[in-house]
């Protein structure tokens, strides 16, 4: 399956009582293996978890930590962007190259690289005077 069917599918699974806002991500990492999460809200913290955080940890789980690409899926009205803390998450495992598709559940979509969406990204080099 491709990324796009991944995510379109794992999207349907989506658990969001409280935003009504299904989202699907698909990661393929370094070895070629396809992983997958929906965004899982709860009632204490209605935003829950977001897909590409769901995405990142069943890849971490299976001992990989190395992202070749990622993809993005909702019903909105234009592709949908991950959300920050999600940019953040997706910078710690993908080079700034990496590939990030936005999609929508219509057909639009929009390929941004890592580094378009985190300039200024906070690294471990910031850390170097502690
Ligand atoms: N959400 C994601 O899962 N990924 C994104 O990129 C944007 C937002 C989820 C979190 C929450 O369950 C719902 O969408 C509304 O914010």
């Amino acid at each position: 399956m491709s990324l796009l069917e991944t995510a379109t599918a794992v999207r349907e699974n989506a658990y969001a009582p409280y935003s009504r806002f299904k989202v699907g991500a698909a990661i393929r990492a370094a070895s070629g293996q396809v992983y997958s999460g929906c965004n899982v809200e709860n009632v204490a913290y209605p935003e829950g978890t977001c897909a590409e955080a769901g995405a990142i940890a069943a890849m971490v789980a299976a001992g990989e930590t190395v992202i070749a690409e990622v993809l993005v899926i909702a019903d909105s009205p234009e592709p949908v962007p991950p959300c920050g803390g999600c940019r953040q998450k997706i910078a710690e495992f993908a080079g700034q190259d990496v590939v990030v598709t936005l999609c929508t559940t219509d057909g639009k979509s929009l390929a941004m690289t890592v580094r378009d969406l985190l300039p200024g990204l906070f690294t471990a080099a910031h850390m170097d005077r502690t």
